[in-house]
């Protein structure tokens, strides 16, 4: 079982939790700066990406996908 969590917060990021190495598509990694939870932006409209800087609160981002349980 991984230590990684992913939430997926309705109309914004994606919030992960744990020790986790995010890295660009030429394999550099990111500097997390020690966090151990931070958010990937989905909306796009972050001026951070891939991480988000609350963009989504004020560009009409909406999606609150639910996992298919049972
Ligand atoms: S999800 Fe927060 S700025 Fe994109």
């Amino acid at each position: 079982m991984s230590d990684v969590k992913v939430l997926v917060k309705d109309n914004g990021p994606l919030l992960v939790t744990g020790p986790i190495t995010v890295t660009d598509a030429a394999g550099n990694v990111f500097d997390l700066k020690g966090k151990e939870t931070f958010a990937l932006c989905r909306c796009g409209a972050s001026a951070i990406r891939p991480f988000c800087d609350g963009a989504h609160k004020t560009c009409g981002f909406q999606a609150a996908e639910r996992a298919i349980t049972g």
